[in-house]
């Protein structure tokens, strides 16, 4: 059995708790009140979801996802991360995270923050451009004529395949947008943000963003 330590529990990591949880994985996710401020959600989920610390989220999993507010990547627990592959679904909303000057200058990605906290882990970035409830209604089987499709960035080939094999497991197809440098193409206000969008969208979309 596969345990994936999720760290964030609200619109993301709720509806990826509930997505792998059925189908089949171990889930112990974490927030930053504490574990029994998550008890309705995993009453809600069943007995493969479990709360935990962060870093109990992280030393437990298999694989991690962290899914909190950019602002909150400087809390995430680094060591028990190490040696992982962590999804990362970070968006960077200066009105909620403050401003922050190399994402202002366009000097570094959101991703390339979180990876160089998690510098022993080897992070992509997955699931930050499709709106929290549609994790859990816009699936479709593989090959199905339009099927939606998600960008995966990574510095890591092994976090790349991972996050691809979960895109198609939750229903998606997956585009790679490349390095955790060029994340920026998916980034909020390009094109490819939250919007339906097949693979082939998803690459002229990607291809059309400016920095
Ligand atoms: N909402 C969407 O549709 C969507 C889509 C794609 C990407 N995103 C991005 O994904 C990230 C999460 O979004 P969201 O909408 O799920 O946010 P959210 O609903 O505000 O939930 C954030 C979660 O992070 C937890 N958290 C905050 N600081 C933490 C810390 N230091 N340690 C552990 N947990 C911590 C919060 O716990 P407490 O409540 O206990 O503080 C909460 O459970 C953001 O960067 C967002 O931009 C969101």
């Amino acid at each position: 059995m596969t345990t994936v330590g999720i760290i964030g529990a609200g619109h993301i990591g709720s509806a990826l708790a509930e997505g792998l949880a059925t189908r089949g994985y171990d889930v112990v996710i974490a927030n930053s009140r504490g574990p029994e401020t998550l008890a309705d959600l995993v009453a809600r989920l069943g007995d493969s979801v479990r709360a935990a610390t962060a870093v109990e989220a992280a030393e437990a999993a298999d694989w991690a996802i962290v899914t909190v507010p950019l602002k909150a990547v400087d809390a995430l627990p680094a060591a028990a991360l190490a040696g992982k592959v962590v999804l990362d679904t970070n968006n960077y909303y200066w009105e909620r995270d403050g401003r922050i000057a190399a994402l202002d200058d366009k000097q570094t990605t959101t991703t390339r923050l979180v990876q160089e906290h998690l510098s022993g882990a080897r992070v992509v970035k997955a699931f930050n451009h499709i709106a929290a409830a549609q994790i859990l209604t816009d699936g479709t089987p593989a090959g199905t004529e339009g099927r939606r499709a998600l960008a995966i960035a990574s510095d890591h080939a092994d976090a790349a395949a991972l996050a691809t094999a979960v895109y198609d497991e939750l229903g998606f197809d997956t585009v790679d947008v490349g390095s955790v440098d060029e994340s920026w193409r998916v980034e909020r206000d390009r094109p490819a943000y939250v919007v339906r969008q097949d693979a082939d969208e998803l690459r002229a979309n990607l291809a059309r963003a400016e920095r």
